[in-house]
């Protein structure tokens, strides 16, 4: 049984439907990326799983619990987390304040893993006092991630999160993205950099206009021409 099971989800903004019936899995401990044309509704596919827009049809059930209507806060509880791509942190908070709101739905701050965060980043526990707002892009992408960590999640839901990063940063990301995964946290990802996500990916799927196109393990994807063509931006694996 998958951790992640999400069947033919439509949903959309207004009148507009953006997914018209999109369909994933992710098990557990799996690393699992979605790529696909801007616009292609990636992002619309996580905020319909974690429930900050409604799905119109369709179900999505979590480690065997249907959670097709709960809100974000009750899918937290369950043990899923979401990175946005944007706006992930409080910029007037510093770091350990941004990790504590990351607890929010707990009763009191997990110091433990406040502590196993600050290991798996280093760069965070140098600047516990500092305000994130005074922090790098790279930096507050880990602080982001680390703050969706909080609760220890089975598994986190992460959008984009090496846009607009200097290509030594993307790398770096990938890794944290990789290690956060060792510590037992299954990954969903949209990705742009998308050779190398699906490079460090056990699985990807490829949407397009609100509908699943391809899905594979990350090295057949890499290695389907049609694929390569349309989505990889074509040719080989040139790094
Ligand atoms: N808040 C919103 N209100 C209305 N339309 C939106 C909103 N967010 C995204 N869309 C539209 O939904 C479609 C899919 O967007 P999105 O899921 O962000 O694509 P992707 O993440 O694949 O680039 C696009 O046509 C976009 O304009
Ligand atoms: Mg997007």
């Amino acid at each position: 049984m998958a951790l992640l099971e999400a069947r033919d989800i439509v949903s959309g903004y207004g009148d507009a439907e953006i997914l018209h019936g999109v369909s994933m899995d992710v098990h557990e401990d799996e690393i699992v990326c979605i790529i696909g044309p801007n616009g292609a509704g990636k992002s619309t596919f996580m905020k319909a799983v974690f429930g900050l827009i409604d799905c119109w049809e369709g179900r999505v059930e979590f480690d065997g619990e249907e959670i097709t209507e709960y809100r974000p806060d009750e899918i937290t509880r369950t043990g899923m987390c979401y990175v946005p791509q944007t706006d992930n942190v409080f910029p007037n908070l510093t770091v350990r304040e941004n990790l504590e709101m990351g607890a929010y739905i707990l009763d009191e701050v997990p110091e433990q893993q406040v502590e196993e965060l600050f290991d798996l980043f280093p760069v965070l526990d140098e600047r516990r006092n500092q305000r994130a707002g005074a922090m790098s892009g790279g930096q507050r992408q880990m602080l982001a991630m680390a703050r969706a960590l909080m609760v220890d999640p089975g598994l986190m839901l992460v959008d984009e999160p090496s846009a607009g990063l200097a290509p030594d940063l993307v790398d770096m990301v990938f890794e944290k993205i990789v290690e956060v995964n060792e510590t037992g946290t299954a990954i969903l990802m949209v990705e742009q950099n998308a050779r190398q996500a699906l490079r460090n990916s056990d699985r990807g799927y490829v949407l397009e206009m609100g509908d699943n196109r391809f899905e594979d393990s990350g090295d057949a994807l890499l290695e389907n021409e049609e694929v390569a063509e349309l989505y990889l931006g074509g040719g080989g694996d040139i790094e």
